[in-house]
């Protein structure tokens, strides 16, 4: 067989026979490099006459104990993993470059050698004295925590072989090099062969391992997408670099439930973990605003009430502008389609900016209303009482859905002093007897009924 070339894009790791400007697997530009093939090894030749070993075979039914956790105490930490770090498992924290990360993963380490796990820490970013530095800075520097800085991955597994430590937080997986991969440290090859070396060695000797992941604009450096089918757990951090909330969401989770949330705040002394989010995602609504509408959504396993903001102007523009920020464009381009076929209610000539204020995302369809409640509300100048929310889905023929989990969604905004809500007909809300509760059956309701449009 011939030497073949193979190709393969920085963003999401599939691999192609050619070279082109565009991965059609994942659309991104300019993110395809050529590689040297993984290894040459008895695989590619075919597995010819040679016998393997048999490999023991267990029935589904048999008694399986919970995997045992150590739970770190950064509560917000430990929800999203599902409950605490599960022995011998593989995550990656991936993000933005400055986001955060660092911070956290330090902070988590800390906390978790203090309750007894013994942790190593391998930066390959930092040099020893400054994450020293930043431990101190964040009050930690009496942690048990084994510090290296270092990037030659052989030379790491073998430091934790000998130490046996019960974590390891590898920081980033794209500075890690394995000296028998041909490619630059960074590439797919080395990120994926250095991913793959860290999952196992978590496997065979039962040690978990924490892999941090930059989110790369550069096609030449490797993404943590690259990695995230071979981790039992991938989270992701995020927030606006301007702002101070930072939220840790679980996109993947072998031992946990995936869309878990947790939220921090980045302080001058590292983050804060902010255990009422809807209280700080409403912070700063005092007056009726046209345009603000409560969204009483769900992430993870808990209820969220948040924000969502429109404004709808006039275009100088041939082209209106349509801007989402913390909400998919795709749903914004949908629920203003709807308004338009549906309800009578066009936008054409205006500029619409919709934003989920705090830097949230939100992705729950039953979002869907309260953004069509924002939108009317600033288009027609109407506002909302302050102490209503607002949730459901709209289908395309304008019909109004009822959403799961209603009664925690009412339980949270009553909680938080909000009497009314504007939801879906047909939704079960259990015992709210006399509560100012508006059921709606179609977009067009919301539109006439409330805002007086269409
Ligand atoms: P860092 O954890 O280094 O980000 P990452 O590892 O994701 O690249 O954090 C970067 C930013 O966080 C840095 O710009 C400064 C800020 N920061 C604080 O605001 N407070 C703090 O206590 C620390 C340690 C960092
Ligand atoms: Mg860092």
């Amino acid at each position: 067989m011939g030497k073949q070339q193979r190709y393969s894009c920085t963003a999401c790791g599939a691999t192609h026979s050619k070279w082109s400007g565009r991965c059609e697997a994942c659309g991104a530009w300019n993110a395809i490099v050529e590689e040297a093939p993984l290894s040459a090894g008895p695989a590619s030749k075919g597995l010819g006459g040679a016998r393997g070993a048999r490999v023991a075979l267990s029935d589904l039914a048999s008694a399986e104990a919970p995997p045992p956790r150590t739970v770190s105490g950064l509560a917000e930490f430990d929800r999203v993993l599902g409950g605490g770090l599960v022995d011998g498992s593989a995550i990656l924290v991936g993000g933005d470059p400055g986001i955060g990360k660092s911070t956290l993963l330090l902070q988590a380490a800390a906390k978790l050698a203090q309750a007894g796990l013994p942790t190593v820490y391998v930066s390959g970013e930092e040099a020893a004295a400054q994450i020293r530095m930043r431990a101190r800075r964040l009050g930690l520097g009496a942690a048990p925590v084994r510090l290296a800085a270092e990037t030659n991955l052989r030379d790491i597994l073998t430091t934790l072989d000998a130490e046996r430590p019960r974590l390891a937080i590898i920081d980033s997986i794209q500075t890690m090099w394995l000296d028998t991969v041909e490619s630059a440290p960074g590439s797919v090859a080395q990120v994926r062969a250095a991913a793959h070396e860290l999952t196992t060695f978590a496997k065979r000797r039962g040690i978990s391992v924490i892999m941090v992941g930059h989110v790369t604009k550069d096609g030449q450096i490797a993404g943590p997408r690259v990695v995230e089918h071979m981790v039992d757990t991938v989270l992701y951090f995020e927030g606006e670099r301007g702002h101070q909330f930072r939220i840790l969401r679980a996109v993947k989770n072998r031992f946990g439930p995936a869309d878990e949330i947790g939220v921090f705040e980045m302080t001058g002394d590292g983050l804060t973990e902010v255990a009422n989010p809807s209280a700080l995602f409403l912070s700063g609504r005092e007056t009726p605003t046209p345009g603000s509408v409560v969204f009483a959504g769900i992430e993870g396993t808990r209820p969220v009430l948040c924000e969502i903001q429109a404004l709808v102007a006039p275009t100088p523009h041939a082209q209106p502008r349509r801007s989402a920020v913390g909400l998919d464009g795709g749903r914004l381009a949908m629920i203003l389609a709807v308004l338009e076929a549906r309800c009578g209610v066009p936008f054409t000539g205006l500029d619409v900016y919709l934003n989920v204020a705090g830097g949230l995302r939100v992705t729950e369809p039953a979002a869907d209303l309260a953004v069509a409640a924002a939108l009317l509300s600033a288009r027609e100048d109407t506002e909302l009482p302050l102490d209503t929310v607002v949730f459901g889905e709209i289908s395309l023929s304008g019909a109004v859905r009822p959403v799961g989990q209603t009664e925690t969604r009412l339980k949270e905004a009553r909680k938080l002093g909000f009497a009314r809500a504007i939801l879906p007909e047909g939704s079960k809300t259990g015992a709210s007897d006399g509560e100012p509760v508006q059921a709606i059956p179609d977009l067009p309701t919301l539109a006439g009924d409330i805002f007086g449009a269409g």
